[in-house]
């Protein structure tokens, strides 16, 4: 979908369809009462009917509305205006894009960002509508021998009456979108076609198009570097492992990247501790971690953010064979800690441990890794929040931060050292499983070792990457928290100076106080 700003009044929008906000109580926003004075009266006559209660995700299509340029006007429930807030305004804006997509409008104008919100500007407003739209326009029928005959909206302007930071903020949106359908697609595809190799050539396809830096490390290269966790997880397929490398540089050579290491599993089996079948389709969605780093790369390269990232994803495919790794076997990682494999099937970690030890070599400023890690966490927090886990208060705040202002939310959940007991090894460094409780969070410990020499997260996206059941596929989380994250960022860094001071040494001061373990 193209996105654009308009300043012109609704009534003058030539385009098939405007979009205007009708609070319950019949009670019209600003544009509608623009509209409906247009049309003397047409927007009051039709809701005196009681056709749209106005109640959120609400909606009611006109044809031939008196006085307005457009072919339709859409009217939107924006609920009680009292409660008009963010989610409000999402959920509004999604239900409009949504009966404009089953209307025959290829191009609308939407006069929603400028409803005054309870808890967010114009620009939060303008950037959510594009995200959103694009988001909630998404279809996944690549693999349709027939395509689905779908006109569908192509192009929507949205109100804006500073134009230039409009502008922006729109763009801004619309590269969040860009980056969340990359990160859908690749989860969507399944592993007979997504495979390590696979990711490998789109993270390539990406570096060309944005002119980033790529490199693709083969099994050989691993095993010159003694990645024995990750050689362990892909010992029992056919599939060549990948330890794909991307650098997007936007800030100054002596900027410290941001590290954004993913997991790419891209079908989990279990290995020999194999999974039962119900379900096991969706272990294609195991590489979404990876998927969200190419997608917020993606979007980053798209907003030419001011920030260096460095984009590491560990590809392979855990499956059972005669080369298999089994349960009890002993793996030296990468970082020297050897590593007792209790169950196969807790592979991501062994993954991620050495892509963490990987990532040292870049000197990061912050490292966040991301990974579909646990069924534990799904249980834990549902298709909600993903759970975040860190050595560092400050940076943990700045990423829950990020997923509130993004509506991409995380939870943070405890590192405490009272839960390493639960991964004790009497044979070998640390062990891979640490038993049913806690299970989110005795695999974020493990993760933790790997992860001590510099500022880290960890985004479990079990429970938020992909949705099961009727409307089942990708969500392309959390691509809006990472990259509103990195914005954060590049625009506090981009801050006038004397407000950065001050700042820093706050920032300073929590980050100590966190690293208290
Ligand atoms: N990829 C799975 C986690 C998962 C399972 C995500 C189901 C979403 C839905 C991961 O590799 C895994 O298998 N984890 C095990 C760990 C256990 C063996 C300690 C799990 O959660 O059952
Ligand atoms: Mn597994
Ligand atoms: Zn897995």
């Amino acid at each position: 979908m193209e996105f654009s700003t308009i300043a012109d009044a609704p009534e003058k929008s030539r385009s098939d369809c405007i979009v205007v906000g009708v609070f319950e109580g019949n009670e019209l926003s600003e544009p509608a009462r623009l509209v409906d004075r247009a049309s003397k009266g047409f927007l009051s006559g039709v809701l005196k009917h009681g056709d749209l209660e106005g109640r959120v995700g609400s909606s009611l299509l006109l044809h031939n509305v008196p006085g307005v340029a457009a072919t339709r006007v859409l009217l939107v429930g924006l609920g009680k205006r009292a409660e008009f807030g963010s989610r409000a305004y999402r959920d509004a804006m999604r239900s409009a894009v949504r009966a404009l997509t089953d209307s025959g409008a290829t191009s609308a104008a939407a006069y929603l960002a400028q409803v005054p919100l309870a808890d967010r500007d114009v620009r939060w407003a303008l950037q959510q509508a594009a995200a959103v739209a694009s988001d909630a326009s998404y279809r996944f029928d690549q693999l349709k021998s027939k395509k689905p005959d779908r006109r569908g909206l192509k192009t929507l302007a949205l109100q804006a009456d500073d134009a230039r930071n409009g502008a922006a903020a729109v763009g801004r949106g619309a590269a969040i979108g860009a980056g969340v359908s990359l990160a859908k697609d690749l989860g969507n595809l399944p592993s007979n076609i997504c495979t390590p190799t696979y990711l490998a050539r789109r993270a390539q396809e990406l570096a060309r198009r944005h002119k980033l830096e790529c490199q693709v490390l083969d099994e050989r290269e691993m095993e010159k570097l003694a990645m024995g966790a990750l050689l362990a997880v892909t010992r029992g397929t056919r599939e060549p492992a990948k330890l794909i490398v991307l650098h997007y540089r936007g800030a100054g050579r002596k900027d410290k990247p941001v590290a954004l290491v993913g997991k790419g599993i891209t079908f989990d089996t279990g290995g020999i501790s194999i999974k039962p079948s119900a379900e096991m389709d969706e272990m294609k969605y195991d590489m979404s971690g990876a998927g969200s780093v190419l997608g917020t790369l993606e979007a980053v390269a798209r907003m030419k953010l001011a920030v260096n990232v460095v984009g590491i994803i560990a590809a392979c495919e855990n499956m059972p064979g005669g080369n298999a790794v089994k349960p009890g076997d002993i793996v030296t990682s990468m970082s020297g800690q050897t590593i007792e494999i209790l169950n196969t099937d807790a592979e991501g970690r062994l993954v991620l441990a050495d892509a963490l030890t990987y990532a040292e070599r870049f000197e990061p400023a912050a490292v966040i890794d991301i990974a579909t890690l646990t069924g534990a966490c799904v249980i834990a927090l549902g298709s909600v929040a993903s759970g975040l886990y860190s050595n560092d208060e400050g940076l943990a705040h700045e990423l829950l931060d990020a997923g509130q202002q993004s509506w991409d939310r995380a939870w943070q959940m405890p590192l405490w050292p009272d839960y390493d007991e639960q991964i004790k090894s009497p044979f070998a460094d640390v062990a891979n499983v640490g038993g049913r409780p806690a299970g989110s969070v005795t695999a974020a410990c493990f993760l933790a070792r790997f992860a001590r020499k510099f500022r880290w997260a960890h985004l479990d996206i079990a429970g938020t990457a992909w949705r099961s059941g009727k409307d089942k596929g990708s969500t392309g989380r959390p691509v809006p928290l990472l990259t509103t994250f990195l914005m954060q960022r590049a625009d506090a860094a981009a801050a006038p100076a004397p407000s950065r001071p001050a700042k820093r040494s706050a920032a300073k001061k929590t980050r100590k106080a966190g690293r208290k373990r």
